[in-house]
């Protein structure tokens, strides 16, 4: 399933249902951890579709950044991946949303989003970052991610054009849809 959402300044939203490691774009946002050590979920899938050549090259990053803070992301290559760039934003572990959660969320969107446009990037994609096993709830989660986009793609005319919401599973896909259909986006029909 997936469904076009056009901005106003003739930017979109394109929200997938599926797998991101399966899905073009010039940017790949990973739900990674502190240590950029891989793991499973979607980080598993990002590692073991891309190749070795991106825990390579974490392995390299790793020793200048330490245990990477939740809210910040690094970039690698894509290996394998249908993209250029990885950037592996660790999103925050949800507690009770009373710990800094909600702005550790929207600063991993952002921070990825300024990344994509440091390196020219058209279009990146992310899945539903801190939902998994970080235990963040989809319906407090899908606000944040969805008005952080809207926000960085009113407000500048830098290199993005898409970004694209892979989520995994009907209900999650199915929560983005109402979302950004309440939110005024015309449905962008081609
Ligand atoms: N494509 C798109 N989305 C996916 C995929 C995939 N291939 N696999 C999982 N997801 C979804 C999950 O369903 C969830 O909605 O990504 C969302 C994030 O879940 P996790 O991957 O568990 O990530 P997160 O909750 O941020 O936890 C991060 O999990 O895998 C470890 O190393 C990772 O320690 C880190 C922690």
């Amino acid at each position: 399933m997936e469904k076009g959402f056009r901005l106003p300044n003739g930017t979109r939203i394109r929200l997938v249902e599926g797998d991101i490691t399966r899905i073009p774009a010039d940017a790949i946002a990973n739900a990674a951890n502190a240590a950029l050590a891989g793991g499973a979920g979607v980080d598993g899938a990002i590692h073991r579709a891309g190749g070795p050549d991106i825990l390579r090259e974490l392995d390299e990053i790793r020793p200048r950044v330490g245990r990477l803070p939740a809210g910040q992301a690094v970039a690698t290559g894509a290996g394998r991946l249908p993209a250029r760039f990885v950037f592996h934003a660790v999103g925050p572990v949800y507690r009770d949303g009373r710990h800094g959660e909600a702005e550790a969320l929207a600063s991993c969107y952002r921070v990825c989003l300024e990344m994509a446009e440091e390196r020219g990037c058209r279009s990146i994609s992310f899945p539903a970052i801190s939902t998994g096993v970080y235990g963040y709830p989809a319906e407090e989660a899908a606000p944040i991610a969805t008005a952080e986009v809207r926000l960085f793609l009113e407000s500048r005319a830098g290199s993005l054009r898409e970004v694209i919401f892979v989520q995994f599973g009907e209900a999650a896909y199915r929560l983005y849809e109402r979302l950004l259909g309440e939110s005024g986006l015309q449905e962008a029909q081609d």
